[in-house]
């Protein structure tokens, strides 16, 4: 296989973290070299690039970059650093391991856009990720990377951090900026998009932690040496957080379109000895499950996955084997999305809880079949039809769940225990 660590090659060696580690292995060269272009020309190669944003919908981060308006208004660049999707843990090691990786990528975009001022918004809980990037924003000052005139170019840049409190909402781009702005972290109706009027109502750009540093190896490499990795619509390397039932869990780094079962087998160890695999959620608990036959077809780039009606999300692989019960892990997601719904949307407000209750309804014996359509039914209703894609968040898994482990749910309600482990009530404390 190809050598794909184009962003996590050094994060085994701990100077990594300081100004001057990062230095002495060739930190901060992609940053003189961008003050030297046009910021047009930086944002034409991270079009060319193909790098699409890992922050979970995909969405092609040079054409974002391009939809700025030309007005004159001050612009805002935002990093999406709440990483609130269960299963999700890539952006964490990034803070943690290479935090002047990411500031490197943030004055290198902030350049692009022509931006005087960006915000780190780091979820609440994380905070060893806030005091390494604290300690490398004030190294990076220090040293002439951030501030005024940096490194004599005439571009000025101030980056600061700004910690969430913990709510999953706050992830949501609008969500993020109305936190950001001191209001409660509730979505706004799009359009408009953030890029025509987002933080303080002028053009701002959010980008997750792993595609600001993603343009670091784009300006090294070229757009042509970027897509020398991953697939036509799927360009470069993408960090996965796998979790669950793999003897390594961890983060890895792989070019897109690296087949599922080699990201289980060859980099996590494989299951634990003894189990078989039983389904994998191939993109944060938001994505849709596949079952252990569609594993074997599937590959992590956004197209395949979407043929398989699942999505590579952020990028979070939950593995689960034949000793999980599917209608209890059904109903602790669906408890998170209940617990995180903001309540502005009636079809997200109501039917987070509805799902909820009946899922656990199936877990407490109270359920009957029929309730197995009603779940189905509620969720097709909400999908779609709300301000964000929360709604979706919780319907799709259970669309999937429903359809595709049906027998598990059936058995469960008819002999009033679980397939899997037996017994009727859950250890769950919620
Ligand atoms: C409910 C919800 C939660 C989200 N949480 C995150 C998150 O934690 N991190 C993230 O980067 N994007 C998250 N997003 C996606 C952001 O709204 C946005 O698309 C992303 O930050 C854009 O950056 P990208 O283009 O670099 O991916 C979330 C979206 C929704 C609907
Ligand atoms: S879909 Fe849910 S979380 Fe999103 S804005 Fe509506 S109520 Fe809030």
């Amino acid at each position: 296989m190809m050598e794909a660590k184009l962003l996590t090659q050094h994060y085994d060696k701990p100077q990594y973290k300081t100004l001057k580690g990062y230095l002495e292995l060739d930190g901060y060269q992609m940053l003189k070299k961008a003050l030297k272009m046009r910021p047009q020309e930086i944002i034409d190669e991270v079009k060319a690039s193909g790098l699409r944003g890992r922050g979970g919908a995909g969405f092609p981060t040079g054409v974002k970059w391009g939809f700025l308006p030309n007005n004159g208004e001050p612009r805002y660049l935002l990093c999406n650093a709440d990483e609130g999707e269960p299963g999700t843990f890539k952006d964490r090691l990034m803070m943690e391991r290479a935090p002047h990786q990411l500031i490197e990528g943030m004055i290198i975009s902030a350049f692009a856009v022509q931006s005087a001022k960006s915000y780190i918004y780091v979820r609440g809980e994380y905070n060893q990720s806030y005091d390494t990037l604290e300690k490398a924003i004030r190294e990076a000052y220090e040293a002439g990377y951030l501030g005024k005139n940096i490194l004599g170019s005439g571009f000025d840049h101030d980056l600061d951090i700004y910690r969430g409190a913990g709510a999953y909402i706050c992830g949501e781009e609008t969500g993020m900026i109305s936190s950001l702005e001191g209001l409660k972290g509730q979505p706004k109706l799009k359009p408009p998009f953030p890029a025509i009027q987002g933080y303080l109502r002028k053009p701002t750009i959010v980008n997750n932690v792993e595609t600001l540093a993603a343009v670091i190896p784009i300006l090294r490499d070229g757009a042509a040496g970027y897509r020398k990795y991953g697939t036509e619509k799927s360009a470069g390397t993408k960090l996965f957080s796998v979790s669950g039932d793999v003897v390594k869990p961890g983060t890895y780094e792989v070019p897109l379109g690296y087949p599922l079962m080699d990201l289980i087998n060859k980099e996590c160890g494989g299951l634990r000895p003894g189990r078989r695999l039983k389904a994998v959620i191939p993109g944060g608990s938001s994505a849709p499950v596949l079952t252990a036959a569609e594993c074997e077809r599937a590959t992590m780039d956004y197209e395949n996955l979407a043929e398989l009606k699942s999505m590579l999300g952020s990028g979070a692989v939950i593995v689960i084997d034949d000793s999980k019960c599917m209608v209890d892990l059904l109903h602790v997601i669906l408890h998170f999305y209940h617990h995180e719904s903001c309540g502005q949307c009636t079809p997200c407000r109501e039917g987070t809880g509805w799902l909820e209750k009946i899922s656990k309804g199936i877990i407490y014996g109270t359920a009957k079949l029929q309730d197995l359509d009603l779940l189905e039914r509620v969720a097709e209703n909400m999908k779609g039809r709300t301000i964000c894609a929360l709604s979706d968040a919780a319907a799709l898994p259970t669309i999937s769940f429903v359809q595709k482990f049906r027998d598990e749910f059936e058995y469960f309600i008819r002999e009033g225990r679980s397939k899997v482990r037996g017994k009727i009530y859950a250890q769950m404390h919620h």
